[in-house]
């Protein structure tokens, strides 16, 4: 497993603004979408290529295609469907699967409660989108789901991680395919597996709080 932080003053002012409190709802959407662009940037630089011919206006040349199969982009549901757009934007051939994955906040453990995806993944470069890597239960089990279905390789977006998270990821897919690109690694978490100093809770942040 590859952990990327990406280092780019555009991407510490952007999370910057997303931590604050004061940030509203539009505003933290927004942030997050550009953010995500600039994450993804990085995280599809490995995003498998082949020589295409093509004809400019004035002579013959080769460039560059993306190779079928094309890429799939899965947010977890709730938070990671503010990712979607930012990914998208830069990737606009990928297909979007979705995957509804939640923490019982008693047990901390990862459930999944709704998942609409390719039966197999053969091959398949998978991008998940998933704004909080937190105690890395939820991404974990997605990782394992999509590896079961067959995919190639794994890329986790992610704007967050706590230490202890990622430690427990890399234990569970150490010498696996899987690469987190995020934005910064924070402090740690709080007795109620919130990251420190993180920026809240990402779903409620992005669409409210939903009792
Ligand atoms: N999920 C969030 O939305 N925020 C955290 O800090 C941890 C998990």
């Amino acid at each position: 497993m590859r952990v990327l932080v990406v280092d780019h003053p555009l991407v510490a002012h952007k999370l910057t603004v997303l931590r604050d409190k004061n940030t509203p709802s539009p505003v933290f959407r927004q942030l997050t979408e550009e953010l995500v662009t600039l994450l993804a940037y990085e995280a599809t630089r490995e995003v498998r290529v082949e020589q295409v011919a093509i004809e400019t206006p004035v002579t013959a040349t080769t460039g560059t295609g993306l190779v079928k199969p094309t890429p799939l982009v899965v947010p977890i549901l709730r938070a990671g469907l503010g990712m979607l757009e930012g990914m998208t934007r830069l990737l606009p051939t990928a297909e979007v699967g979705f995957l509804g994955m939640a923490r019982n906040e008693e047990t901390l453990e990862a459930i999944t409660y709704a998942e609409r995806l390719p039966d197999d993944l053969t091959g398949r470069q998978v991008y998940v989108l998933d704004p909080m890597l937190a105690t890395g239960g939820t991404l974990i089990e997605a990782i394992r789901f999509l590896f079961d279905r067959g995919a190639a390789d794994i890329t986790c977006i992610c704007l967050l991680a706590a230490p202890e998270g990622l430690a427990k990821l890399r234990a569970a897919h150490e010498g696996n395919n899987v690469h987190v690109v995020l934005a910064s690694i924070d402090e740690g978490l709080n007795e109620n597996a919130y990251i420190v100093p993180g920026l809240g809770d990402a779903g409620d942040r992005l669409y409210g709080v939903v009792d």
